[in-house]
């Protein structure tokens, strides 16, 4: 048998590129499906059969028949919002319970990591991030500060390592201010939701992982957020704290760098951020709020507005080379379906030099270089083969395939599974 490896898909502008969808739609040739990195700031959007779920740190893959689905020791685990995610898939008819096994090596977030989030960004004023207010960062935080708690620790002296962190964070909260009143019934909460997680296979991941590859099956990592909120890479400080981009896999599943794949990249046909943080090609005119409009652009996790844009070319190519994207996927193009004009930034003017590769920093007054395109006027979402596209379309993924020299093997034509088409991937899945 030989031994195979892990593909990985990944987002690779500011998140939200619709990654979800995707997974669930490759799914069918893989048998496990794993997350990690990132915890329930992420908000994945499946739809099929008229039916609409968002997975926050379940994998994509848990609704395609018997796959096994691993959430990672990347992963931050909120026990309280995977109960939440879990009791409402059972109410709709999915029980994941034997579908979904777990890393003891997970970091889990802990109510105060949530109360911390908050204070955090309180503290900052108005040069606050702009977080899911999830406890992401504090939770990560802690891990690398060698204080975290972990899946594991629930199988031993639990209560004891509990009180230690928590103590610690307490203190902390206090002297920043916090309000804590809610937090007897945050960790009530958290307890029942441990007992719940217990009902869970708790697995050394990265043996499951490798033994799975030498087993000779199939394996699909699902990243979360996206490249351009990568806590090296990304646009610091506006960024999460994990890393997002293709080595943060090797890491996040504990398999060798030899055993990634292939790299399947993904980006909307527009670009979108949620938060603050620079955006170079942001529009604030009504194109932008087209996008938004057309495209639904409100986060799927905190209802927030996202900002919309033009494409960036300097920041995909940037992202492409960062994680060694063999593939890549185009999503929401059926957004731009009405505009007689598409623009694309092709390079980045900061006074009076021109750069075609990504800068230190994008909190500098940049002006973005577009090259225009025809627009195809034309609806997409009914097209279901590359024969049904128009012509004008096809020039513009020409163009872009040129500007980003790896090949489009998806392209998505609206939020349902089947509104997808396998353009070069048909010959090989
Ligand atoms: P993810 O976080 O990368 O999984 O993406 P989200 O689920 O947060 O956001 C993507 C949104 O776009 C969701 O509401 C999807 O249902 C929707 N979506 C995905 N693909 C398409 C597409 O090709 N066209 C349109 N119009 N919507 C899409
Ligand atoms: P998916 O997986 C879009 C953003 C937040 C904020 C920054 C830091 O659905 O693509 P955090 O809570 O992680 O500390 O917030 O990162 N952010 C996302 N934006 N999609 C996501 O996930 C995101 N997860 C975090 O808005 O700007
Ligand atoms: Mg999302």
């Amino acid at each position: 048998m030989n031994k195979k490896k892990v593909d990985v898909l990944l987002g690779l502008q500011w998140g939200d590129e619709g990654k979800g969808k995707i997974v669930d739609v490759l799914t069918p040739g893989y048998q496990m499906v794993a997350r990690f990195q990132g915890g329930p700031n992420a908000g994945h959007t499946l739809e099929f059969e008229g039916q609409r779920y968002v997975l926050r740190s379940i994998p994509s893959g848990i609704f395609q028949g018997n796959k096994l689905n691993l959430i990672g020791n990347g992963v931050v685990l909120d026990p309280v919002l995977l109960r939440e995610e879990a009791e409402q898939l059972a109410q709709s008819g999915h029980n994941i319970k034997k579908r979904l096994v777990i890393s003891r090596k997970a970091h889990l977030i802990l109510p105060t990591h949530r109360l911390l989030d908050a204070a955090q960004e309180l503290s900052k004023g108005a040069a606050k991030i702009g977080t899911t207010g999830k406890g992401i960062g504090p939770c990560y935080t802690d891990k690398v500060a060698r204080t975290g708690l972990r899946v594991g620790d629930i199988e031993r002296d639990f209560a004891t390592r509990y009180k230690a962190v928590r103590d610690r964070h307490v203190d902390l909260l206090q002297k920043m201010g916090a309000d804590l009143s809610k937090l007897p019934e945050m960790e009530e909460a958290f307890y029942q939701a441990i007992e719940y997680l217990k009902g869970y296979q708790f697995v050394d991941s990265e043996i499951l992982v490798n033994e799975a590859l030498e087993e000779g099956l199939n394996v699909l990592a699902e990243g979360a957020q996206g490249s351009l909120l990568d806590v090296d890479f990304g646009t610091y400080p506006f960024v999460t704290s994990s890393n997002t981009v293709s080595a943060g896999c090797c890491i996040g599943l504990g398999i060798s760098p030899k055993a990634i794949g292939r790299v399947y990249g993904i980006f909307k046909a527009y670009c979108t951020r949620v938060g603050s943080g620079p955006f170079p090609t942001e529009l604030q005119d009504e194109v932008g709020h087209m996008m938004a409009d057309r495209g639904h652009e409100f986060g799927a996790v905190t209802g927030r507005p996202r900002r919309c844009g033009w494409i960036d070319l300097v920041a995909l190519r940037y992202t492409i080379m960062l994680s060694g994207v063999t593939h890549l996927i185009m999503m929401k193009s059926d957004v731009l379906d009405t505009l007689s004009t598409i623009k694309a930034c092709v390079a980045y003017r900061i006074g009076d030099k021109e750069y075609k590769n990504m800068p230190y920093s994008l909190e500098a007054d940049i002006e973005p270089i577009y090259q225009e395109l025809p627009g195809w006027q034309t609806p997409l979402d009914g097209c279901r083969s590359e024969q049904d596209l128009p012509d004008a379309f096809r020039h513009y993924v020409a163009f872009l395939e040129a500007q980003l020299r790896v090949p489009i093997s998806i392209i998505s034509v609206g939020p349902d599974r089947s509104q997808t088409i396998m353009r070069k991937l048909n010959n090989e899945l």
